[in-house]
């Protein structure tokens, strides 16, 4: 479905779920690590994840992600997917880390979090590449839930956990409700985020917009359809992650031809490429820009330009951001 990944071009991902990059030979790993059978349906007789549609995609999430149980495996699931991301240019990377996943795979946040930050840590070592995390609620498991697991961030600081998002069933659980949870993560210095405009409308990106620190939309291409809302987005400068091939094979566009990137851009709304949950959608980040240079027009300066957004927008501390803004017009050895 998408295109070559233009490894000379630097790149940076503001939006990829942890769980989500771990792709089926890794999830096959580690299950034979814990002594667990596949669970039924995961996977498809092409070994590629199995799901039909956005519902039965977010249970198949679940299910694979029910297979990485111990920090090792996180430590794991970080390096492999940074490394890979390495090899393709990218510079830097937002990981959307769960609680609630890790917890129901039975591992507490700190276990959950000692395994992230060793990955983050070797990458770093072997691979160059910068990783932080955004801790993310599960819109669908509820508010109380949610404010558990904004309280646990806030009372648990670290340098690699830099924002707050929100993801799972927008349709069902609009933003409204999940005020509380935003204010803790903001007041705690978080930046925040949250999935909206992707199988909801303009008014779920409405009520995103009027969450406490809300910086940043995940997806947020669903606002196309109210051109007043397209202007807030330019005039505040909201910077859209943006996922093409995620919102093709989820079916919120038909084809690359429908996709509002292009009109997004034009109309002045800061845009970065992302990959959401790469392996489910048979793309890469690097395969993403690839995307945006062949199926969208850019050229390699405009490419550059997305990952300048990219950097501009990150929650990571001003320090980091300026150095790897500086880098952008550099090689990195090795590519
Ligand atoms: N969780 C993992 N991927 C997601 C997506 N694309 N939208 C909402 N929740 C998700
Ligand atoms: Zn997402």
């Amino acid at each position: 479905m998408s295109a070559a990944a233009i490894p000379a071009v630097p790149k940076a991902e503001l939006h990829v779920h942890l769980e989500g990059t771990a792709r089926p030979e890794l999830i096959r790993r580690l299950a034979v690590r814990n002594g667990l059978a596949l669970p039924d349906g995961l996977l498809a007789a092409d070994d590629t994840f199995h799901w039909t549609d956005f519902p039965h995609f977010l249970r198949t999430y679940d299910l694979a992600a029910s297979v990485i149980r111990t920090a090792q495996d996180y430590r794991d699931v970080v390096y492999e997917y940074l490394a890979a991301c390495a090899a393709e240019g990218v510079r830097y990377v937002e990981l959307i880390s769960s609680p609630d996943h890790a917890r129901a795979a039975g591992l507490d946040e700190a276990e959950h979090r000692a395994g992230i930050f060793q990955g983050i840590d070797d990458a770093r070592a072997q691979a160059g590449i910068e990783g932080r995390i955004l801790v993310s609620v599960v819109r669908n498991l509820g508010v109380e839930a949610a404010e558990r697991v904004a309280a646990e961030a806030a009372a648990m600081p670290h340098e690699y956990v830099v924002g707050f998002n929100m993801a799972g069933d927008e349709a069902g659980f609009p933003a409204t409700a999940f005020t509380r949870a935003f204010a803790i993560a903001r007041d705690a210095g978080l930046g925040c985020t949250c999935h909206a405009g992707e199988h909801a409308g303009p008014e779920s990106v409405r009520a995103a917009l009027a969450l406490p620190g809300l910086v940043r939309l995940s997806h947020g291409v669903r606002a196309v359809e109210d051109p007043e809302l397209v202007r807030e987005l330019a005039d505040r400068q909201i910077v859209l992650e943006v996922c093409p091939t995620s919102n093709v094979a989820l079916g919120v566009y038909p084809s690359y031809d429908a996709h509002p990137l292009p009109a997004l851009l034009a109309a002045g709304v800061p845009v970065t490429l992302n990959s959401d949950d790469p392996p489910y959608f048979g793309s890469t980040i690097g395969e993403e820009y690839g995307v945006a240079r062949d199926r969208f027009g850019l050229d390699d300066a405009a490419l550059v330009g997305l990952t300048d957004t990219a950097l501009r927008a990150a929650f990571a501390p001003d320090a980091l951001r300026d150095r790897l803004r500086k880098g952008l017009h550099s090689t990195p050895p090795g590519l």
